[in-house]
């Protein structure tokens, strides 16, 4: 590749298979992936652990002002320490949405995230990067895929990892994730106007890192 500086911007609902994405296509650009759900995630397992209530307080403003978090090779770093697995609980998951609608967190994380979009090229996934965050990225893309094929590929992850759970409980907890994310006030999910849609419900992984690759390697 040659030395421009490039940002991938890639939005979409829950489970529509963006970090799995995200993370090929910048091992195969040699480029940062920054997986900002993650960042979400990490706040959200702070408040919980420090016993903080979903929303805004002048404990919270405190608590971020103290809060570092960071990715290095392949790992999420909060406050120094790797909380890789701990981010991936379901109480997680439903603490990093509550927490995600709270404009104090956004503030410090848009602004973080932004920092990490400059001076190197990234690929960064989430639900406002397009339109938020990295506004001016040379590439944008809207990945879905139906709410049940999104969950059929959740549940089989469960499964895989030993975690017994119905079909029907993951589909139903993905549309509730899909209505809070679009639904909040502050940058909800949303296709950036000049965002490109993938709907990947019928393509393969590698497809669509072919798919981006390809559109980047043309330039
Ligand atoms: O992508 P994920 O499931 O790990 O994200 C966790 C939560 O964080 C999700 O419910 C929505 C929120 N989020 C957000 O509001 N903005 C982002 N850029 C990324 C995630």
């Amino acid at each position: 590749m040659s030395e421009r500086i490039f940002r991938i911007a890639i939005d979409g609902p829950s489970g529509a298979g963006k970090s799995t994405i995200a993370k090929a296509v910048a091992k195969r650009l040699g480029i940062d992936y920054i997986d900002t759900g993650a960042m979400y995630r990490a706040i959200g397992l702070k408040m919980l652990a420090k016993g903080l209530p979903m929303e805004e307080s002048p404990a919270l403003a405190e608590m971020l002002a103290r809060t570092e978090i960071d990715f290095d090779r392949g790992n999420v770093f909060l406050d120094g320490e790797i909380v890789n697995d701990r981010i991936r609980t379901q109480e997680v998951s439903k603490a990093a949405s509550d927490c995600s609608a709270l404009g104090m967190v956004r503030t410090k994380l848009v602004e973080l995230q932004r920092k990490m979009g400059q001076a190197k090229s990234v690929i960064m996934d989430g639900r406002d990067i397009g339109t938020n965050v990295l506004t001016d990225a040379e590439y944008k893309y809207f990945l879905t895929a139906t709410a049940e094929e999104r969950a059929r590929r959740r549940h089989r992850e469960l499964l895989d990892k030993g975690h017994e759970s119905s079909f029907k409980e993951v589909l139903e907890q993905i549309v509730q994730r899909d209505y809070n994310d679009s639904n909040r006030a502050l940058n909800p999910l949303r296709r950036a106007d000049d965002a490109e849609e993938i709907d990947s419900t019928d393509m393969t992984v590698d497809q669509v890192v072919d798919y981006i690759c390809g559109k980047v390697e043309l330039k």
